[in-house]
């Protein structure tokens, strides 16, 4: 079993921070598939410590949601000292992430997530801080393999996180520059896999229970964590929970199920949103769950053009009553 700091995970398939995406009502969605902690998007150390309520809206969560893990990101580690113990004191997560991987010019140009790659000096300051400020939460850190090629700093950041007191680190095996360009470099996540004796949770690339043997395999990771292939498909923390235990893999969801899904979707957001910024939210995760079957294209290009959440149901309610049994069968 997955143990983080004092938190023990129902299992080790974990959902990853995505911003824009991992709100209440998606966490939700993928924690009833089965997913063992899920993350919040990441959340600025300094939006949080200046009380925006904006950045407040996105750490709120649900109890359902635990165990949760709410990532924060910053340049200053007095500031994200204080930030995590703001969310330590007001909501209590399961787990305090650190981002050390966001690749983003606005982000890293202010020394913030990836930025820290090209500075452990400031990634050892900016995570004591953290450490220090939660003595009740365990941190863990999500991090990339280096800002460049030419400057991998796997395993030696890693040691010095465990020094640092963190609990666990996921590492995403691409370099900053990379992006989200070619693929993961599992390799590093076995050199640090040995080089730490925290939990590590191996990300990247992983879309089905085949990558997922593969990287366990290959890299010893404790846990695995999932991005993308999450977006319009909350279905893949059941279909690896059961790889996991070597189980017969359920069928992929039908049209009817996804339809199911959205509508269900788009309720959790209006709940949580309002009608107006739920409606428009639930516009990507359309394209994301209606894709591939005939006359997806059509059915998606309506949903995203409607004008409010009555046409986004009749549309949803004409493609179910219009589904022909051969689309009611799982497609991929
Ligand atoms: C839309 C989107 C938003 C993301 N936002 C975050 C974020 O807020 N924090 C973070 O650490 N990583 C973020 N990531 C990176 C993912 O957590 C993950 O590391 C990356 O997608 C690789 O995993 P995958 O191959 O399973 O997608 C984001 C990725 C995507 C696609």
């Amino acid at each position: 079993m997955l143990t983080i700091g004092n938190i023990k995970l129902p299992n080790p398939i974990i959902l990853a921070p995505m911003a824009g995406v991992t709100d209440t009502p998606f966490r939700r969605l993928c924690k009833e598939q089965g997913a063992g902690v899920v993350y919040s998007e990441f959340v600025s150390a300094h939006g949080i410590i200046r009380e925006n309520e904006k950045t407040l809206e996105m750490i709120r969560f649900t109890p359902f949601e635990r165990p949760i893990g709410v990532q924060i990101f910053g340049d200053d580690p007095s500031v994200m000292g204080k930030a995590a113990k703001f969310v330590a004191d007001k909501f209590q997560p399961d787990i305090l992430d650190i981002n050390y991987g966001c690749p983003v010019p606005k982000v890293t140009k202010k020394g913030a997530g990836s930025a820290a790659l090209k500075d452990l000096v400031l990634m050892e300051d900016i995570t004591a801080a953290v450490v220090e400020a939660v003595p009740d939460i365990p941190v863990t850190v999500k991090m990339r393999s280096g800002w460049s090629s030419n400057s991998i700093v796997i395993p030696k950041a890693g040691e010095l996180l465990e020094n640092a007191g963190v609990k666990a680190i996921t590492l995403h095996p691409r370099t900053t520059k990379q992006g989200y360009t070619g693929t993961s470099d599992w390799s590093m996540i076995k050199t640090l896999k040995q080089a730490v004796s925290i939990p590590v949770i191996g990300n990247g690339d992983v879309t089905s229970v085949n990558s997922m043997h593969k990287m366990l395999g290959e890299t010893g990771c404790d846990g695995i964590m999932i991005g993308r292939a999450a977006l319009g498909n909350p279905w893949i923390f059941r279909e690896l929970n059961v790889g996991l235990k070597n189980e017969l893999i359920p069928p992929p969801p039908t049209l009817e199920e996804r339809i199911a899904m959205c509508r269900r979707h788009l309720d959790l957001l209006v709940e949580s949103r309002g009608e107006h910024v739920g409606s428009n939210l639930m516009r990507k995760h359309f394209g994301w769950y209606l894709k591939g079957f005939p006359g997806a294209a059509a059915v998606r290009k309506s949903l995203v053009t409607a004008p409010d959440i009555q046409t986004m149901q009749n549309v949803l309610g004409a493609l179910f009553t219009n589904t022909t049994d051969n689309e009611k069968r799982p497609f991929i």
